[in-house]
């Protein structure tokens, strides 16, 4: 059977990554997430003072572009792929609260956009794959056969970005996860490179009321759809 390209758009912490990654693994697909990349980016600016107080330093941040290397490397423990930047995996330090109140601001930079979406179409140029963020069917893979648009209300995406971030051990408070997530939709949705928006073609899930089950399911209906003819 050939093999598709399927694009999962939509809002923070809706749980795009986890039926992807779900989905991937059930039928021998590569996961690749976007938004890790954009995190990575981000961790790698904290890291190296390129952010600051008065904003990111984007001169600087555009003569280091070339140093910044992203790779995904499947973990064998989990299944599912981690995140590693300039070889070294950063799948937690990416997660934190710190890096998720910076990264909509870089990833509303043109030139760190077009190096990842020149990536991004590199990862993908071969079909089987998975990906998840908020411009894949609209810019980087804009002939993608599925694409998916993914929402849930922002309490709901609240609660559960706070159970993972808990779970982990991180201190959290869900009126900060709630900003974050409201502001980083804001963000997201408004900035003037590739705005998060549902591609014409593209099917609405809202999972507010649904199991990570019920998702999975309805993922892997629409894929056997797509795929049957
Ligand atoms: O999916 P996420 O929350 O890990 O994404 C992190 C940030 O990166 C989020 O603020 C939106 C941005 N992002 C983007 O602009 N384009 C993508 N393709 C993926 C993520």
């Amino acid at each position: 059977m050939n093999k598709i390209t399927i694009a999962i758009d939509g809002h923070s912490s809706c749980g795009k990554s986890t039926m992807a990654k779900d989905l991937a693994r059930e039928i021998g697909y590569v996961y690749i997430d976007t938004g890790a990349m954009y995190r990575a980016v981000t961790l790698y600016c904290l890291q190296n003072g390129l952010i600051t107080d008065e904003g990111i330093d984007t001169n600087e941040l555009k003569k280091h572009m070339d140093k910044i290397s992203i790779t995904f490397l499947l973990n064998p423990v989990t299944g599912r792929p981690d995140t590693y930047l300039n070889g070294v995996c950063v799948e937690d330090k990416i997660r934190t609260l710190e890096v998720s109140g910076k990264v909509s601001y870089v990833a509303a930079l043109d030139f760190v956009r077009e190096a990842m979406v020149d990536l991004q179409r590199l990862m993908g140029e071969a079909k089987g794959v998975i990906m998840d963020g908020r411009d894949i069917g609209t810019v980087v893979f804009p002939n993608a056969e599925l694409k998916i648009f993914v929402t849930a209300s922002d309490e709901i995406r609240a609660k559960r970005r706070y159970d993972e971030l808990t779970a982990k051990g991180e201190k959290c408070n869900m009126e900060d996860i709630l900003a974050n997530i409201r502001e980083r939709d804001r963000i997201d949705s408004t900035r003037a490179v590739s705005p998060l928006r549902k591609a014409d073609d593209a099917i609405i899930l809202d999972n507010s009321n649904m199991s990570i089950a019920e998702q999975k399911e309805w993922l892997l209906a629409q894929y056997q759809r797509v795929t049957a003819g």
